[in-house]
């Protein structure tokens, strides 16, 4: 069940260059394309001939044309032209969905176009930030979109699961952690003073001093997930305020898009302080956190292979931020299907 009224995250803006790009977003077939002028169109992926995939057509101007008998489709999804004839068919229209581009990705709605309103679009501002440096990825995963989200809710799991990049055991053993609700979002807070560094950390900074090390994380719905983590040298003061000894501190978001109950797009965003972190270090960081990634996909993937037993499950204290989350989804979905 998804959470229909609400922005998704569709495509990194770079993949939206040339071709049209088919994607299925909620059990929907999407095109995506650019328009000469460089605007992000989405419609249904189907022609209304003969059901042929538009993602298969040519982008002509700011109209979409069939790859099969030519039928072409403006950005409102009507036909505005059939090969060979002057009359449009009454209606000869697909679906065209509500498509903004911002901050590195092209956002849909793939609710009522009516309750589209793109300044509820997810705002991350460090992707934009001056002085700060992008690097985007997408990853596809074959489980069910919710189990990623839990995957970053409980980041216990660094310990385990990625002992030899972003993880060492004090993630997991050493942990103050504080779960918040605000509305609809859930923050966890967890501060973990004195411990090893990750291997990740020793090779982006070349530093194997303990650390004090902290993550916050910050979800919204239906699929965001706000990453605020960092570094300093153990016991020089971060937790209360004090700068000097930080070695690192990033910000990413974690935009998660579910494509089938069974299958999710994964669309992320790292950013570091350029002034901090050079080209080498992000690039470290970057490919680090990419194989941590897909560490977690082996294991999620495998999860979603035994829940689907339905053998129930138990819950421990560092479930507490998947727990409310888990929540809000309940609330919000019940209350969409009321409606
Ligand atoms: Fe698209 Fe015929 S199926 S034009």
């Amino acid at each position: 069940m998804f959470l229909r009224d609400r922005w998704y995250a569709a495509a990194l803006s770079e993949e939206l260059a040339g071709k049209p790009l088919a994607r299925t977003i909620l059990g929907e077939p999407v095109v995506l394309f650019r328009t000469d002028a460089g605007a992000v169109i989405a419609l249904e992926d189907r022609c209304v001939h003969r059901q042929a995939p538009l993602s298969l057509g040519t982008v002509i101007g700011d109209t979409l044309r069939c790859g099969y008998h030519g039928l072409s489709f403006d950005r409102t999804g009507a036909c505005v032209r059939v090969p060979g004839q002057r009359a449009i068919p009454p209606g000869a229209r697909v679906r065209a969905y509500p498509a903004v581009e911002r901050q590195g990705f092209a956002f849909i709605w793939m609710g009522d176009p009516a309750e589209a309103d793109p300044a509820t679009i997810y705002d991350f501002p460090y992707a934009t930030r001056a002085g700060w440096r992008a690097l985007y990825a997408r990853l596809y995963a074959k489980c069910n979109y919710r189990l990623l989200i839990d995957n970053l809710m409980d980041l216990s799991h660094l310990a385990f699961a990625h002992a030899t990049t972003i993880g060492s055991m004090g993630v997991a053993e050493n942990v103050d952690m504080k779960v918040e609700r605000d509305g609809d979002r859930v923050r966890v807070t967890r501060w973990m003073l004195d411990i090893a560094p990750a291997p990740a950390h020793v090779l982006a900074t070349n530093d194997t001093r303990n650390v004090d090390r902290w993550q916050t994380i910050e979800f919204t719905p239906p699929g965001y997930v706000w990453l605020a983590v960092g570094s300093a040298v153990a016991g020089t003061g971060i937790r209360d305020g004090r700068r000097d000894g930080v070695l690192l501190d990033r910000h990413s978001l974690h935009l998660i898009t579910p494509e089938t109950q069974a299958t999710a797009h994964y669309f992320w965003v790292m950013t570091n302080d350029a002034a901090q972190v050079d080209r080498t270090q992000e690039r470290i960081l970057y490919e680090q956190s990419l194989k941590a990634f897909n560490e977690d996909l082996t294991i999620i993937e495998g999860q979603q292979q035994r829940l689907d037993s339905g053998r129930p499950t138990v819950d421990v204290n560092a479930d507490a931020g998947v727990l409310q989350v888990r929540r809000v989804f309940d609330r919000l979905l019940d209350a969409q299907n009321v409606a």
